[in-house]
């Protein structure tokens, strides 16, 4: 038997029901925003997410799926979807005729060689979004809202957006000095990966998993300590936007982000100090290091599984359809054939309509009736038909009703 390959799973039945409903949700929720819709191929040059994403992050070190094509080619499938509609935007030029922002969003699957565990998978989908061309907080009060409210509208009312700000480059470098400074002679004390980073990504070291209750990161020196008194303003404006908007958030001097590409603000949704369900933030440097002009811009992805599991673990009810509406009941050929023309019409009526596929008797397809959980049903007879007519039953009521072959759509529009 061959098997799904580790980190990967099928979706399907009530798990794939579950995710067309927060799917409609999320789509309709962009459309209040005015985001596009856009989709990035799955492999792209391995060059765009080693020199977007940062070759000295984890995700480039140890988690990309690399590989040489026929055409001896370095390929990566996408371990996440900025550096790809980074692409987009700078091979078609849109920074050409930026009249207004531009913005889009994805619902994309992402690859990452991680060790899968609950809520990490090799395979896992994003519901992302990115907005070109505004380097103002508004853009980025805008993008914080639109995760928040994501969050709230599936029902995941108690998330908490973890800010932060990185500030600009000047701050940034006077920040990483201090790291260095500050960890250097107790780098023994923290973890293996830890030592690693302190020269690669001395950032990454506040945010490390293992070591998170040791004092020497909590008393770690704090961004905020380091802005420069613009890179300050601008993140004492980006929070009274956000208070303005009645918007949620703690910040968490903390935070600094795994991917090489933020300055000013960054993010995470979290709930219930568990894993990150989301994570995003500005990225002004990144077109430009791709190959296109200096355009600020700012964005943000959800972990989409990790999401609908928070959802599961946290009872919230998803609406999900789990019935019939008509289920249709024959013997003869003739019925069937009958059965067949009705189901065409009922569905193009969008009546969730059933019909027995298997040749089952009589007695086994009223079975079907109640695992379909079928509101109503029809047996067809040859005897009803020969006068154009049908009894409608319907399951809950038991009630029964003859009727016209021409009226039953009628019927069931005025009685569901
Ligand atoms: P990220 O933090 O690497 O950011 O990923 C975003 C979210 O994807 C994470 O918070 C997490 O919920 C989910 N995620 C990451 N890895 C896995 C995994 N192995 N299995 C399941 N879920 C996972 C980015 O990818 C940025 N591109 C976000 C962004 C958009 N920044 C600006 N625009």
């Amino acid at each position: 038997m061959i098997t799904k390959q580790k980190g990967t799973y099928d979706i399907y039945g009530v798990e794939a029901k579950k995710r067309a409903y927060v799917n409609d949700v999320l789509n309709r929720l962009c459309e209040k925003y005015n985001y596009g819709y856009i989709e990035t191929p799955v492999f792209e040059a391995s060059e765009l997410f080693h020199r977007g994403v940062g070759e000295s992050t984890d995700m480039v070190k140890k988690e990309t799926y690399d590989f040489k094509d026929r055409g001896d080619r370095d390929i990566t499938l996408r371990p996440e979807g900025t550096a790809g509609v980074v692409r987009w935007f700078i091979e078609n030029k849109l920074y050409g005729s930026m009249s207004e922002a531009v913005k889009v969003y994805y619902n994309m699957k992402m690859y990452r060689y991680e060790r899968p565990q609950s809520g990490r998978n090799r395979e896992f989908t994003q519901w992302g979004f990115e907005c070109f061309g505004s380097d103002d907080v508004i853009a980025d009060a805008e993008v914080i809202s639109l995760a928040y409210n994501a969050y709230r509208l599936i029902g995941l009312d108690d998330v908490t957006i973890e800010l932060n700000t990185l500030g600009d480059q000047e701050s940034r470098d006077n920040y990483r000095k201090a790291l260095v400074e500050y960890f250097t002679p107790v780098i023994g004390e923290l973890c293996e990966d830890c030592q690693d980073r302190l020269e690669r990504n001395p950032l990454r070291i506040l945010d490390c998993k293992v070591d998170a209750d040791n004092p020497i990161l909590k008393n770690a020196p704090k961004t905020i300590d380091y802005l420069n008194k613009e890179s300050l303003d601008r993140f004492n404006k980006l929070k009274e936007l956000l208070d303005l908007m009645d918007i949620k958030y703690e910040v968490n001097t903390n935070l600094v982000r795994g991917l090489d590409y933020y300055n000013h603000t960054v993010f995470e949704v979290v709930l219930n100090g568990s894993y990150a369900l989301g994570g995003g933030g500005r990225y002004n440097g990144l077109v430009e290091t791709l190959g296109g002009p200096s355009i600020p811009a700012v964005g943000f992805a959800m972990g989409y599984d990790r999401t609908i599991l928070a959802m599961e673990e946290n009872n919230v009810n998803i609406p999900i359809n789990d019935s019939v509406d008509v289920t249709l009941l024959y013997v003869s050929d003739t019925e069937k054939e009958t059965a067949a023309y009705l189901a065409q019409e009922l569905r193009l009526n969008s009546f969730i309509t059933e019909v027995d596929l298997l040749g089952k008797s009589l007695k086994a397809q009223f079975k079907s009736v109640d695992r379909w959980n079928s509101k109503y049903l029809i047996v067809l007879n040859d005897e009803d038909l020969a006068k154009n007519e049908v009894v409608l039953k319907d399951n809950v009521t038991k009630d029964e009703n003859r009727i016209k072959m021409n009226e039953i759509v009628e019927y069931l529009d005025t009685h569901m």
